[in-house]
């Protein structure tokens, strides 16, 4: 029976087989963060001369691309992207994810923006029926911290100040534990539209193109 790491490593090698057949020579590719998203990185160091440069979800995945001597962007200097491979913490049939786990989710957005096809990489055990059992991620300015649980718990959702963390960005997590979410896209515009919040973890207005996902079998595509 194959380890949880050893899925990642599968998943992480097809994602870089995946770059290497279909990403242009000299291409960006954005790189997300996460434990699945390291097994990525050290995979994509063999195509160091073959694509153009990266762009990082956060600074530890900057870190880690430089390590392998991998080139890294400021986002702002890209204006195209072909490619952004990422791990999530729950990812349903339809490609909706929950994010954020890692404290990345808004870095992790941004790129996603700007790249053409977003691919998730994942192990079976992130695939779900419904969103949820994985408390949301939501990034909050540390002054409206009180005020964004309130309208959270106003929802329905049951806030908890993810201790001790701060985001790349000089900001708070609240994990939102207690919502089966029905509506993934219908709950990250809600969540947007309250004053205070950053980003929340809901990727499904975008949502992933292409998941790889790693089983014992196996790595099977859906999407494309
Ligand atoms: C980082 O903030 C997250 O969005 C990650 O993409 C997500 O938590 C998946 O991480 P793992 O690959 O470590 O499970």
């Amino acid at each position: 029976m194959a380890t949880q790491d050893e899925l990642k490593q599968a998943v992480a090698w097809a994602a870089v087989e995946y770059v290497a057949d279909r990403v242009p020579s000299g291409s960006i590719v954005g790189v997300g963060t996460g434990s699945t998203a390291n097994f990525f990185i050290d995979a994509l160091a063999r195509l160091k001369d073959r694509i153009g440069a990266t762009v990082a979800s956060s600074e530890a995945t900057r870190r880690r691309l430089a390590g392998h001597g991998l080139r890294v962007l400021d986002l702002n200097e890209v204006t195209s992207m072909p490619v952004y491979v990422d791990g999530a913490d729950e990812i349903t049939p339809r490609l909706e994810m929950v994010k954020g786990g890692g404290g990345a989710l808004t870095r992790e957005k941004i790129v996603a923006a700007v790249a053409d096809q977003f691919v998730c990489v994942c192990d079976e055990s992130k695939l779900v029926a419904r969103l949820g059992k994985f408390p949301l991620p939501v990034e909050v300015i540390p002054m409206a911290r009180d005020y964004v649980a309130r309208e959270i718990a106003k929802l329905g959702g049951q806030p908890r100040l993810r201790e001790g963390f701060v985001t790349d960005n000089g900001n708070l997590i609240l994990d939102v534990h207690g919502w089966q979410i029905a509506d993934p896209a219908g709950l990250e515009t809600t969540l947007d539209g309250i004053v205070g919040v950053v980003t929340n973890g809901l990727f499904a207005r975008r949502g992933a193109d292409l998941l790889l996902l790693a089983t014992p079998a196996g790595v099977r595509q859906i999407g494309k």
